[in-house]
């Protein structure tokens, strides 16, 4: 079978290297890759903004499959285009992918369904935020309804500062793009869990929990990112609790959507706040998380393009997932700077003795290849991935191959995993 799979970054390269080891697969074409990809398969460029693009691509490359990696094309409808020519593609429609598209519709889809979320207020104008602000107790959670990159998200620790980061986000001095919408939201305390399932429009499976590390500071301080490491265990969650967000929030939210007509296909992602009253749903994605991806696919034992198929045939249910024991994770290098400003264009080393360490895989993101050197070209330059049979031993593979590797200004936090190694679980059986 071949293969197109749409996208630039860490998730897509491990998305490639999973279905490269499938028997099954008879080529594989990115659009548009990056460096790493670049080397191991064929990459074609194309704008993930430009959906007739993408479609003439498609067209001319005939893939069996395609896969789309990144938001972006998810919400200017992608998959609803290709299917229309009756190619076979894996992902949500552009009305199912509003659950990561719109904040807005997302907390009307949980409160319609009575799924448990943060309170919220949607507001389109300073009036209405300043309302909706007198009726939560700072620190108070302000959001851009958009795709943002992780960056829309804005903590306030008054009322004040709140309606001044709303006045920000709809005058666009915060994102350099104004927000029609915002949503007010209760902050809540607890440990975050990236909850990731597939879903063929009916049957819901999870994948292995993860945990990312959304701000680029150790300690869990500075800016968010769109994610720094993430680590994946058995004991993360627990049986029960596993089971409890199964039922309670992938479950109904796949079947809300079908209810309301647009069954979501593709993968879920809920990500959650574990708190002192259960699991809350402080966003979906309606993608493979970045760098969950990573550290999910590396403890997949089953074939993954099976697996995709099945979602795309409505087969899900007949296809079970097995998993490695044990632990791995994923730890970010990024360009000095970001998530501000960085230099791009820099010279990377020491790929190939990272790559030696046993039970590693660098997957790359924002590089390039260039007259066969590897260079830097993104804010997050690349994930070392790694798998153990615990996660001390996963990091210190991650972290002895990572020290092999060398750009100018190369960043990434040594505490990935930290809170896991401190208290060893988050999730406590919900009654
Ligand atoms: P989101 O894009 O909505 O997931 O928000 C990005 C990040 O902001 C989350 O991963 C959390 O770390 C933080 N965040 C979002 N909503 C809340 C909330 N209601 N309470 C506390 N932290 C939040
Ligand atoms: N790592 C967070 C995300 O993929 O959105």
């Amino acid at each position: 079978m071949k293969v197109l799979i749409l996208g630039s970054g860490g998730r897509e390269d491990a998305l490639a290297w999973a279905i490269a080891r499938s028997p099954r697969v008879t080529g594989i074409v990115c659009a548009p890759g990056n460096g790493g990809m670049a080397e191991k398969f064929r990459c074609v460029p194309v704008d993930l903004n430009d959906v007739s693009a993408m479609v003439r691509l498609a067209e001319s490359e005939r893939p069996e499959l395609t896969v789309v990696g990144p938001e972006l094309p998810l919400s200017l409808g992608i998959v609803d285009a290709l299917r229309e020519r009756g190619l076979r593609v894996f992902g949500p429609t552009r009305a199912a992918a509003m659950l990561e598209s719109s904040k807005g519709f997302a907390k009307q889809f949980l409160e319609r369904h009575h799924i448990p979320t943060p309170n919220y207020a949607v507001c389109s104008n300073a009036a209405e935020v300043e309302k909706a602000i007198d009726v939560f107790h700072p620190p108070i959670v302000v959001k851009a309804d958009g795709l943002f990159a992780g960056k829309g998200v804005i903590i306030c620790a008054s009322r004040q500062t709140a309606a001044e980061a709303a006045q920000g986000l709809f005058s666009g001095a915060l994102l350099g793009e104004t927000a029609q919408q915002i949503v007010i939201e209760e902050f809540l305390e607890g440990d975050e869990v990236s909850f990731l399932c597939l879903s063929d429009g009916k049957h819901v499976t999870p994948l292995v929990p993860a945990q990312d590390h959304k701000r680029i500071g150790e300690g869990d301080t500075g800016p968010n990112t769109g994610g720094m490491g993430v680590y994946s265990t058995d004991t993360l969650l627990d049986p029960a609790m596993s089971e409890w967000i199964l039922r309670h929030i992938a479950e109904p939210t796949i079947a809300g959507m079908a209810e309301e007509g647009s069954p979501f296909t593709g993968v879920l992602y809920c990500g959650l706040m574990m708190t002192a009253r259960g699991p809350q749903v402080l966003e979906f994605n309606a993608r493979f998380g970045d760098p969950e991806t990573q550290a999910i696919l590396v403890r997949l034992e089953s074939d993954l393009l099976d697996i995709l198929d099945a979602c795309v045939d409505g087969r899900l249910a007949e296809t079970p997932l097995n998993w490695s024991p044990g632990a791995s994770v994923c730890v970010v290098a990024s360009s000095g700077g970001y998530p501000g400003s960085y230099k791009s264009g820099l010279p990377i080393t020491g790929l190939a003795a990272a790559a030696r360490v046993p039970g590693v895989e660098v997957f790359h993101a924002g590089t390039a290849l260039k007259d066969g050197q590897m260079l830097t070209a993104g804010g997050r330059v690349l994930g070392v991935t790694a798998a153990a049979d615990s996660l001390a031993e996963a990091l210190a593979r991650a972290y002895q191959a990572m020290a092999e590797i060398h750009f100018e200004g190369m960043y990434y936090r040594r505490d990935i995993g930290h809170r896991a190694l401190h208290q060893k679980q988050t999730g406590k059986s919900a009654g």
